[in-house]
Formats: structure tokens, C-alpha cells, sequence
């Protein structure tokens, strides 16, 4: 087995009697790194590629307003830029230097790693801000992490983001939604705030969209009476990693089914490749299993083929435990295949964990989320990647020395058809948050927003339909008072904002807030595998007759019943994790709620007054059963063939009118989170938007 001996420039092997890949200083764990001490630390900060470029940024971020730094993931831009700010004085006289992230773990673990390095209390001089958690000192933090959508929420107190001198958007090659109306923001505010400096930082950017998006140097002139101000066009660097080489392979002829091509590869891999941890990327949960299935089969009927292989499967949602094991060495003699879903691509907290992978399986595909404005579905689609994603990919390969990535499609398909560059989130997306978003920051005209990549007027047509049924928008489309600014204020996706302004009214704001804490996160289940009759029993013991929304109500008594214990979650095939979660984002809600002066009052189990809530919230998501169909539902705004979601408790049992709160598609378009609802209530909800509509009611 390779061991990578540490102290040294470039990693070497050799051989480890334990038989595993060992990780040493630079194991990137933060607790294990501090027993290290300071004087080490300093010498792994100056070991990254971006240490030999420390004078260089520094000099481009003071002499250019914009500064576009790409370079792959590991260099060390995120935990090293904002410190060398810092020391270059960036932040005295109380000012703060800002880095933001599209993810909330990645803010988490980032400035986690950050406050270790500089010696400090995390929430002191270096501090981190997500939804629903703040970390900050007020006049002490210094170097702040955020995500894209806090810094957003940040302009509505202050439009000018005084306090920041320089703003780092990390990660732009991700082009999220957040992403996008930020770099918008950002622009605008340079104009009126020329001293603010503006790093864009990724690892695959399209460096020249970014460049001719942010070079207003030609248009105009520097500020007046200022002969010194920063230069008006970007500057652009980029960083040489020191991945190593990553020999690719490319199937001959395109392949017919990825899943058995992925399996005979890691076969092919197992029988003639030294050893090395294998890293496949596959589109979701299904794919996985589907794989690590037929691998089984293949070892039952090939024993020497497969021998040696532990597989073991990676996507959101797994319990901890089974995480663990993704991160615990290889035993000796196996060769750990990670069957993963896009997560491994741009997690970077996994990244730094899967060090032994020297050979990846690229299927060539991920799951990607569509919106299509004409049924104003937002589903999640298997998609081709792009050559920029492909590159990620592969890289993953090149971590610890020289590596192999096997691509599932033709060398032609990579040069000649497959895409460059993703397409944005925002160009893939319903619009509603973004426009409650801009309209509350007094940008009226959205359609001629400077977006860096402008979305279509259908999707925004819809968003703004949507948003005048809600009542958030008014006939002017301005926030309407008080609604819209409320649901402006509230960090929830529009729906659940609106259905808990609803509860206030229908007596029922205790219930809702629970609701809509669960619904904020992605599952209360845990996702188990092989006992799925026994997780639909323990689901059983909760189910109301009523939907899911009732359910998690049940859910949520009995966790508080049990005192929050961890057993009683274990027994009941709820995560631990979630439910913690849900408590704390139910307390935030009940201060924001409290804010808004809504008043906790429960209706004391008036189930209709919950479901009319929800119904408020959500009627634009109102499916009626199409007669003698079994389970075919269809949506009432535009149609749509829809099925209840199997995880759903109304899953068989199929109710005449159901509002649901998203979809989610595979070869079927299925309703996630259901509730059962009285038709006459979508009419006094949404008069609006169901009058042209009845004759599909
Ligand atoms: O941003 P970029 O991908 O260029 O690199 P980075 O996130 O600054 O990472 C630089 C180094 O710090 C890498 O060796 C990471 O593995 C390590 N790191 C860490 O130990 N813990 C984190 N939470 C983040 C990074
Ligand atoms: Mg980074």
C-alpha cells in the first residue's frame, strides 16, 4: 500500500506494513491537525500552490476592484486568501472581509478550519454565518464566512455591505442561484462603493464569462476626482495546482447501460491495477445500490474477481455511522470502491477524506434539477455532465499520486458534444425566491437586471404569477404590505413563509412552525436499506390519515414525549440528526415568527384549520386523482400527470385532493410530502389563480 510520507515537497510512497493509506500532517481532520501545533501549521499553510502566489494577490486585489482567481480544489484559496487579507490589513479599522460559500457545511467546516489556523475561538476574530446560525462577534469578527444567500439577506439592512472591504465569492464555478444574484448585487454596489474590493474565486471558471461580466472599464470612467482608485478591469489569475497527472481512458464505443459498464470496470480495475481506493460517479441513490447489487452477484459467481473489494455508497442522507466508514483507512489487503453521487465532486469537506482514491469511474452523468416553466415543474433529471464537471471529476484522481479515470462515453462525445460549462442554476430553476429576493431589495426591474447569466421571461412570467396569487405581489408588482415584506423577511422558500403567515390567522401557528421546520430539511427519515417492510411499520405508528404534514406532527410529539433521545429515533427509523435539526430551526422560526408578531397558539388537534394553512401556502401545488386511474393524479394548474411518492404515508392510498410540497422525478413524476385538502378551500385561498382555472377542477 502507498503511504504518503510527509516533510517533503513532493508526497513519495512507501510501502505501509499496515497495509493502508495512512494520512499524516497533512491530515486535513481539523481536531487531529492541532496536536500538530503552530510552527507546523505555518509550514502546511506555506506547502499549498497558492503560498507562492501570496504577494501577487495581494498586489492585484489593491490595485484592481475585481480580482479572479482560478485554481483547483486543495490549493488553498478558501482557508488561505482571506487570512492573507487579514495579515495585508484588510481589516483594520473595523472593517470585515467576507468569503462566500453556496454550501452551509462547507461555511461551517471552512471557517472551523480557518479560526484553528489563525489560533483563535471560532466566532471571534474568524466567524461563520448560515441560515439559522449565527457565529459572529460583533466588532471583533474580522473574517467572516457566509453563505451566498446570508450576504444577500445582509443588503436588506445594509445595501451597500459597508462593513466589508473586500468580499470573496468562493466557489462561482458552481453557478448557483445565490451565486448569480450576488455577483449581480456586487456589481451594482461597486459602482456606488468603488473601494470595495471583489475576489471571484473557483476551481474550473469560465474565467473569460467572469471577466467580460465584471470589465465595466470600457463603459466607465474611473470615479471622479480620483486618479488612483482601483482599476476598473478585472484582473485574472490563475493558480497551478500540484495534483498529480491523471492518465484518462475512454470507452471505444458509447456505452448502452453505465450501471453494468461501471461494474465490469471496477472489475477490470480489481484484476489488473495495483492497489488504490476507486471512486465511481453515479447520478443518485438508486444507481448506487442498483450497482453495489450486481457487483454482489458478480463476486457470488466470480469469486477471484472481486475479492478484496469493500463497497460502499455515498450520498446525502446517510446516517453518520455510515459515513464513517467512507472515512476509516482501508484494512489491509481491500481496496475500497466509494460509489458516489455528484456529492464527491464538489464537497470539499468529503474530498479532503477520500485521499486514497487513485482511480475513478465517471458515468458521464449526474442528477441535475430542471424547471420547465410551461407545467412549472421543478424536477430532478439524470443529465449529461460537463467537461468542466468531467475534469473535477477526474482530478479526484490525482490527489495523492498519479492516478486513472475511466470516462463511460467516447473521446469524440468529450471533445465534440459534451458541454463545456453547466448551465446555471438560475437558467434551471423556478424564480419565485429570487424575485421575492430582489423585489425586496428595491430592484423593481428585474426582467433588465445585469444578471451573469439572465434567465427566461417564461420563468419569470410564472414567478411573478405565482407571487401576485400569493398575494406577495400586488398589481404594480411591488411587495405588497404587510404579506410580502414578511414573507420577504422570512428565510424560507416563499410557500412555507406564506403558510405560516396563514396560521396566524387560522389559530394554528404551533403546528405550522413544526411543519414548516420539517419541511426546511430534507428528510426526518433515515434512509434504510433491506428493511424497508420494517420502516414502513415504524412509519405506520405515526401515520394520520390526513398526510404527511399531520404526521410529522405525530412525529414531532413523539420525540419531544421521548425527552430527544436518540434510542427512541433508532427505533423508529428517524434520524437523530434531522430531528435535532428540526427543533433548533423551529426555535429560530418561533423568534422570527414572534418578530413578525405572529403568536404561537396551537388549535389544540383542529386538524382542518393545519390543513387549510398548508393549503394556503402550497394551493399552487393542488393535484385532483383522475377517476378509475389508480394513482394517477393530475396537477391543476397545468395538467401534469403526477404519483404520490412511495415514501409518502399517502403513498397507496390515494386521496381525491392532495396539495403536495415538491416533486421529484424519475420515470415517474412523484409528489413528495402530501396533504389531503378540500377543493372549496384552493378557491377561497387563491380566488386568482383558480379562476381561469375551473374548468379543470
Ligand atoms: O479552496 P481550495 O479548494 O483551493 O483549498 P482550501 O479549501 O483552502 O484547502 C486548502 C487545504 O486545507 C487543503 O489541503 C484542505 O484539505 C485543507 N482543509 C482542511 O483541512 N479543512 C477544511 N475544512 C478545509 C480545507
Ligand atoms: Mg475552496
Amino acid at each position: 500500500m502507498a503511504f504518503w510520507k510527509p516533510g517533503t515537497e513532493k508526497p513519495s510512497f512507501v510501502e505501509d506494513e499496515e497495509g493502508g493509506i495512512v494520512l499524516t500532517s497533512n491530515n486535513h481532520s481539523s481536531s487531529s491537525s492541532s496536536s500538530f501545533g503552530y510552527a507546523n501549521i505555518e509550514k502546511q499553510r506555506q506547502r499549498l500552490p497558492v503560498y507562492k502566489y501570496r504577494t501577487e494577490i495581494l498586489y492585484l486585489v489593491e490595485n484592481h476592484a475585481t480580482t479572479i482567481i482560478v485554481g483547483e480544489t486543495g490549493s488553498g484559496k478558501t482557508t488561505q486568501i482571506p487570512q492573507y487579507l487579514k495579515e495585508a490589513g484588510w481589516a483594520e479599522g473595523g472593517r470585515v472581509i467576507a468569503c462566500t460559500q453556496p454550501r452551509r457545511l462547507a461555511v461551517q467546516s471552512v471557517s472551523a478550519r480557518v479560526a484553528e489556523e489563525m489560533g483563535v475561538n471560532l466566532g471571534d476574530e474568524v466567524g461563520y454565518t448560515i441560515r439559522f446560525e449565527d457565529h459572529t462577534t460583533s466588532g471583533v469578527t474580522s473574517v467572516k464566512f457566509l453563505t451566498d444567500g446570508v450576504l444577500i439577506r445582509e443588503m436588506m439592512e445594509d445595501p451597500l455591505l459597508t462593513k466589508y472591504s473586500v468580499i470573496m465569492v468562493d466557489e462561482a464555478h458552481e453557478r448557483s442561484i445565490s451565486t448569480d444574484i450576488l455577483l449581480g448585487l456586487l456589481k451594482k454596489i461597486q459602482r456606488r462603493r468603488p473601494e470595495l474590493r471583489l475576489i471571484i474565486s473557483s476551481a474550473t471558471i469560465e474565467a473569460k464569462a467572469m471577466f467580460n461580466f465584471f470589465n465595466t472599464s470600457k463603459k466607465r470612467q474611473a470615479p471622479e476626482g480620483s486618479t488612483q482608485g482601483p482599476k476598473l478591469e478585472p484582473a485574472i489569475l490563475s493558480v497551478e495546482g500540484r495534483g498529480f497527472s491523471v492518465k484518462i481512458h475512454y470507452v471505444e464505443e458509447p456505452v448502452s447501460d453505465y450501471i453494468r459498464s461501471v461494474v465490469s470496470t471496477i472489475l477490470l480495475i480489481n484484476e489488473r491495477e495495483p492497489p488504490g481506493d476507486v471512486l465511481v460517479f453515479l447520478t443518485g441513490q438508486d444507481d448506487i445500490e442498483t450497482a453495489i447489487k450486481l457487483l454482489a452477484e458478480e463476486a457470488h459467481s466470480n469469486q477471484k474477481n472481486s475479492s478484496g473489494l469493500l463497497t460502499l455508497p455515498l450520498y446525502s442522507g446517510l446516517s453518520r455511522a455510515e459515513q464513517e466508514l467512507i472515512f476509516t483507512p482501508t484494512p489491509r489487503g481491500k481496496r475500497k470502491v466509494i460509489l458516489s453521487t455528484n456529492i464527491a465532486e464538489t464537497s470539499l469537506t468529503l474530498e479532503a477524506r477520500l485521499l486514497g482514491v487513485v482511480y475513478v469511474i465517471d458515468s458521464g452523468f449526474s442528477k441535475q434539477k430542471f424547471y420547465n416553466p410551461i407545467s412549472d415543474i421543478e424536477s430532478l433529471v439524470v443529465a449529461p455532465i460537463s467537461k468542466a464537471s468531467a475534469r473535477q471529476r477526474s482530478g479526484r484522481a490525482g490527489r495523492v499520486r498519479p492516478g486513472k479515470c475511466y470516462r463511460l462515453y467516447t473521446e469524440d462525445y468529450f471533445l465534440k458534444e459534451m458541454p463545456g460549462e453547466g448551465i446555471p442554476e438560475m437558467q434551471r430553476s423556478n424564480l419565485v425566491s429570487t424575485v421575492i429576493q430582489l423585489k425586496a431589495l428595491g430592484i423593481d426591474n428585474i426582467l433588465g437586471f445585469d444578471w451573469p447569466s439572465p434567465p427566461s421571461p417564461q420563468a419569470m412570467i410564472r414567478a411573478l404569477e405565482v407571487l401576485y396569487s400569493l398575494q406577495i405581489l400586488d398589481d404594480d408588482a411591488k411587495l405588497t404590505s404587510p404579506t410580502g415584506f414578511q414573507v420577504a423577511e422570512l428565510p424560507l422558500d416563499p410557500m412555507i413563509s406564506k403558510m405560516i403567515l396563514a396560521s396566524n390567522e387560522l389559530g394554528c401557528s404551533d403546528e405550522i412552525i413544526t411543519i414548516a421546520a420539517v419541511l426546511s430539511i430534507q428528510s426526518v427519515w433515515v434512509i434504510a436499506r433491506g428493511v424497508q417492510k420494517e420502516q414502513d411499520e415504524a412509519k405506520l405508528r405515526f401515520a394520520a390519515a390526513e398526510g404527511d404534514h399531520i404526521t410529522f406532527l405525530n412525529v414531532y410529539k413523539g420525540f419531544l414525549e421521548s425527552k430527544k433521545s436518540s434510542q427512541w429515533c433508532y427505533k423508529n427509523f428517524l434520524n437523530y440528526q434531522s430531528m435535532k435539526k428540526v427543533v433548533e430551526i423551529r426555535d429560530q422560526l418561533k423568534r422570527i415568527a414572534r418578530r413578525l408578531g405572529i403568536t404561537l397558539k396551537s388549535c389544540d388537534g383542529d386538524i382542518d384549520a393545519v390543513r387549510k394553512a398548508v393549503t394556503a401556502g402550497f394551493f399552487a401545488n393542488a393535484c385532483r386523482l383522475e377517476p378509475h386511474s389508480n394513482g394517477v393524479f393530475k396537477t391543476i394548474r397545468g395538467s401534469e400527470e403526477v404519483y404520490i411518492h412511495p415514501s409518502s404515508v399517502l403513498f397507496r392510498v390515494n386521496p381525491k385532493w392532495v396539495v403536495y410540497q415538491s416533486i421529484v422525478s424519475t420515470e415517474r413524476q412523484y409528489m413528495r410530502n402530501v396533504v389531503t385538502i378540500n377543493p372549496s378551500w384552493l378557491t377561497e385561498a387563491a380566488p386568482h389563480f383558480y379562476q381561469n382555472r375551473q374548468n379543470n377542477m
